[in-house]
């Protein structure tokens, strides 16, 4: 079994992955809410909070999975990018266990596993493929190559999609994070009653940019004034939840034409979104794409996912990874 273990922001996460990387047996999941009251991840808070929960979330993913240390073959651990505070909590706890139980380490890249949530949702899904990879602190478009390697083909100029829509809520007075905060808010609102920008819109870019998408917000709230800001939240929320959308949904359906891709990949947090969900769904059966999207669980921040990268990285074995370091890019 593989022991996985991620907390490169404001989630302390464990997960037992079996050897194959296709079947997580339990993910264990802590999202910290100290962070709501400030708008955002506060990194100190987060690292602090991390070393209080680590120990026993790791300590109920082994019982969830009803194994014990003993059955850990191998500890996985996201090593980069992410809040260096944070990255090295989850870093020191994986070196602690490995050496002592003289297991191997894997260091895990982040934005790697969020793409191989994608095996652990269809195990028989094997690349070529195109991902999108759309969190809170990162958007870009890989081709995955038949050796797991991923090219850039595209990425944010400025802001992140997830850091629009936290940005975005907060500016319409809701709660963090700002995903679902705007989704719920959109419901019954119409999208089309507000237009929105939707940046490089031509059809050869494959880079995103949403600081225009937030400025045009910034500029309706003051048009409106607080008092008709409220009244019409839901039109609002539905407009510029509307405008990140479709910037994700065009740039990777181009990708996936450019690359003749059979099928793609949608991941990080934003892929929990229910209107990009849908979007994809219908956009993808109609060009006969094969569209794979993990359950929202497996979307945001969570071990599983670094288990499953875990399988196609390089170990390091015992000892080897005491000088390991955390890198914040
Ligand atoms: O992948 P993730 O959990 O953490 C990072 O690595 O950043 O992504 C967090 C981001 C946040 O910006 C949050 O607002 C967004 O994902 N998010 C959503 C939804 N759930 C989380 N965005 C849109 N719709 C959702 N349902
Ligand atoms: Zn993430």
């Amino acid at each position: 079994m593989i022991l996985a273990i991620e907390t490169s922001c404001d989630d302390t996460c464990a997960a037992v992955v079996e050897p194959s990387g296709r079947r997580a047996l339990s993910n264990v999941v802590h999202t910290q809410t100290e962070h709501s009251r400030y708008g955002g991840v506060v990194p100190e808070v987060a690292s602090r909070a991390h070393l209080e929960r680590m120990d026993g979330v790791i300590e109920k993913a082994l019982s969830d999975a009803g194994v014990t240390l003993d059955d850990v073959e191998r500890v996985a651990v996201t090593v980069r990018p992410g809040l260096i505070g944070a990255l090295l909590v989850g870093v020191a706890a994986a070196k602690g266990l490995a050496y002592a139980r003289r297991l191997p380490l894997v260091p895990v890249n982040h934005l790697e596993g969020h793409v191989a949530a994608a095996y652990l949702e269809d195990p028989d899904l094997e690349p070529p493929f195109v991902a999108l990879v759309a969190s809170g602190g990162h958007t870009a478009l890989y081709a995955v190559g038949k050796d797991r390697a991923m090219r850039l083909l595209g990425e944010t100029l400025d802001d992140a999609a997830g850091e629009a829509l936290d940005k975005g809520a907060r500016m319409l007075g809701l709660g963090f994070p700002g995903g679902p905060a705007i989704s719920r808010a959109a419901e019954g609102g119409d999208p089309g009653r507000y237009g929105f920008p939707v940046a490089l819109r031509e059809k050869n870019s494959l880079d995103f940019s949403f600081s225009g998408l937030k400025t045009s917000l910034l500029y309706r709230i003051r048009e409106l004034g607080p008092e008709r800001v409220r009244e019409e939240l839901a039109h609002l929320a539905a407009g510029y939840e509307a405008a990140v959308v479709e910037a994700l949904a065009r740039k990777l359906l181009r990708a996936a034409e450019l690359q003749r891709a059979g099928a793609v990949v949608v991941a990080g947090g934003v892929a929990a979104n229910g209107r990009l969900r849908r979007r994809l769904r219908e956009e993808c059966s109609e060009r006969g794409i094969g569209l794979v999207v993990p359950p929202p669980a497996l979307c945001t921040d969570n071990a599983a996912m670094i288990g499953a990268a875990a399988v196609h990285t390089p170990e390091i074995s015992w000892p080897g990874y005491l000088a390991l370091n955390a890198r914040s890019v």
